[in-house]
């Protein structure tokens, strides 16, 4: 059976990135066949080439382009696309090129916390300013709208008194890099 093809879209550290590159390694099934990012100098870009991915470079005109990721996801012969911290709105034109092959993580329990401006630390210290006694990763379907799109899997973490933003990111990232990649799996493997 040919590999399903997945492309990895991400802005920044890219830890999760990294960890789905390294996971899908070994699994024949699939095949990671570039990872894009809109930022040069994210440090993700360094370490997908190190780990043999090849990468492309975009600007944020060509996310904001109707065709321009839709060509390119078409011409490689995507399956799935893995958003893994990409901080660019996904335009209406890729999602309906791929209607539930786009999948996101999200730092928090969506609904809560979720939508525009809200991410990375942004989540955690609204996340502490509500004390909340929980927080958690949503993996998710991309939709028109911001982090509203049907949840594929939900995971948790108790939060103590003492928590900051900080500890609070360390848990949750720690979260990510478990249940990220191998949900992926299951989810593309059960359709
Ligand atoms: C992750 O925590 C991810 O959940 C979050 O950005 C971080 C990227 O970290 N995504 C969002 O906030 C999307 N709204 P990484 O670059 O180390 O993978």
């Amino acid at each position: 059976m040919k590999p399903i093809k997945i492309a990895i879209f991400a802005s920044g550290e890219g830890s999760n990135a990294e960890t789905i590159i390294r996971y899908f390694a070994s699994k024949p099934d699939f095949e990671v066949v570039f990872l894009l990012s809109n930022k040069e100098t994210a440090p993700i870009v360094r370490k997908a080439k190190s780990l043999g991915i090849s990468v492309v470079i975009c600007s944020n005109k060509d996310v904001e382009d109707i065709s321009f990721l839709v060509d390119l996801c078409k011409t490689k012969e995507i399956d799935y696309i893995i958003l893994a911290g990409f901080l660019r709105k996904i335009p209406n034109t890729l999602i309906a090129a791929y209607p539930e092959k786009i999948i996101n993580i999200h730092p928090s329990l969506l609904p809560k916390y979720g939508g525009e401006g809200m991410y990375g630390k942004f989540v955690h210290e609204a996340v502490l300013a509500a004390k909340e006694k929980e927080s958690g990763i949503s993996i998710h379907y991309v939709s028109e709208e911001f982090d509203s799109g049907r949840i594929i899997a939900q995971y948790r973490i108790a939060l103590g008194d003492n928590e900051t933003v900080e500890t609070i990111q360390e848990k949750v990232r720690q979260l990510e890099h478990q249940h990220f990649a191998p949900t992926i799996a299951r989810e593309i493997l059960n359709m």
